[in-house]
């Protein structure tokens, strides 16, 4: 990402929607950090407003036109509903500010795509808020695979269950809620970059099975790489007990883990002698069988990860020091995976 002017600390900042995001992913955390300085904040709820310049001194507007045309900040959050998240993203970037921007980035490819054109092309910053990136569960996974021990990599199955009734915006279709729109960014954001090529095609099922809005609480979606790698990916509210969370398979072994760790069993290509066909009768009509040198170890998350946490890293991006650990590009491809699953359920 290249950044038009690297900017000097204290970095200012305009947060817009004060809810469970803009106050507790994005408020609190940057609060802690002395080299941002909230300046601005806009909520329609004026005792969410009081809350923040309570707590910052910062300056209150209702929205976010407002914010951009009465506050100087150099870097604004979009933690407002998803469904405005593309034309509030827009205006921040027109505004010539930095942004960062709560998944779903948008919710098409096409918006997605014109929107990370529009920050490269004026040099800002654009931050898609695909938390689990900064988090170790996905660097143990990338470990795991990359050292080679499974073989190469074939078919992966994510399960993100639990069992929980919802009834807030979040469930209506209207306000492009649902699991899909919601919890799978976060699943797509970790999966996608492990897969090694782009998602070509997708088989999805959506369903609303008991919360009170229209939208689905349950999706199964299965991806399918260009080079032909699978993800069999389940993110639903509708399981009272859960399968382990990751099922990664190799050609020579397979990881069964939790968001803590598991266990390994595969083994080593070279202690086995290479395989030919016999096509003949099975000998003594038994089948053929082999022992194979299994190893197993057990794998756990690090407490870590080894990248900085999220606003850190945006810090150090617009000061000139790092790049992103999120790109514009991979939030796009998280919404191009998520339109291709919409359109699949229909
Ligand atoms: N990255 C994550 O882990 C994570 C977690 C939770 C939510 N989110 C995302 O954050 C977004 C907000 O979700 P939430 O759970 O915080 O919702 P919420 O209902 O808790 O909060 C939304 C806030 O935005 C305010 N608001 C509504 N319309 C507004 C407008 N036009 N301008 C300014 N403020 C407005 C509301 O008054 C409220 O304070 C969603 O898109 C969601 O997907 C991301």
């Amino acid at each position: 990402m290249k950044i038009n002017t690297p900017l000097t600390p204290p970095l200012t900042v305009g947060i817009v929607g004060l809810g469970r995001a803009g106050w507790s992913l994005h408020l609190e955390p940057i609060v802690k950090l002395t080299e941002f300085k909230i300046v601005a904040v806009a909520d329609p709820l004026p005792e969410r407003r009081k809350e923040a310049s309570d707590l910052t001194g910062c300056t209150e507007f209702t929205t976010i036109d407002e914010l951009l045309a009465g506050s100087d900040a150099q870097l604004v959050v979009v933690a407002t509903p998803s469904a405005t998240h593309n034309e509030d993203v827009h205006k921040v970037l027109d505004a010539g500010r930095h942004c960062i921007a709560e998944k779903p980035l948008a919710f098409s490819a096409k918006d997605a795509n014109a929107l990370v054109e529009k920050a490269k092309s004026r040099g800002l910053g654009l931050f898609v808020h695909h938390v689990h990136l900064h988090r170790p569960e996905f660097y143990f996974l990338k470990g795991i695979i990359e050292s080679g021990d499974l073989g190469e990599l074939f078919s992966l199955r994510a399960f993100w269950g639990f069992y929980g009734r919802r009834w807030d915006w979040q469930t209506l279709k209207k306000n492009n809620g649902g699991q899909l729109n919601n919890t799978c960014p976060h699943v797509l954001s970790i999966v996608l970059p492990l897969l090694g090529s782009p998602v070509k095609d997708v088989f999805s099922d959506l369903r609303n099975i008991k919360d009170a809005g229209d939208a689905e609480d349950h999706v199964h979606g299965v991806l399918r790489t260009e080079s032909g790698v699978t993800a069999d990916i389940v993110v639903s509210s509708v399981m009272a007990q859960a399968a382990p969370r990751w099922l990664v398979c190799g050609s020579r072994g397979t990881l069964l883990a939790d968001d803590k760790g598991g266990k390994i069993r595969f083994y080593d290509g070279n202690a086995v002698e290479p395989l030919t066909v016999l096509d003949a009768a099975a000998p003594g009509r038994q089948y053929l069988s082999e022992t194979l040198p299994w190893q197993e170890r057990d794998v756990s998350v690090g407490k870590e990860a080894p990248v900085p946490a999220f606003h850190q890293n945006v810090l150090d991006v617009l000061t000139g020091k790092a790049e992103p650990v999120i790109t514009p590009e991979s939030a796009a491809e998280v919404v191009r995976v998520t339109e291709m699953l919409h359109k699949a359920a229909k």
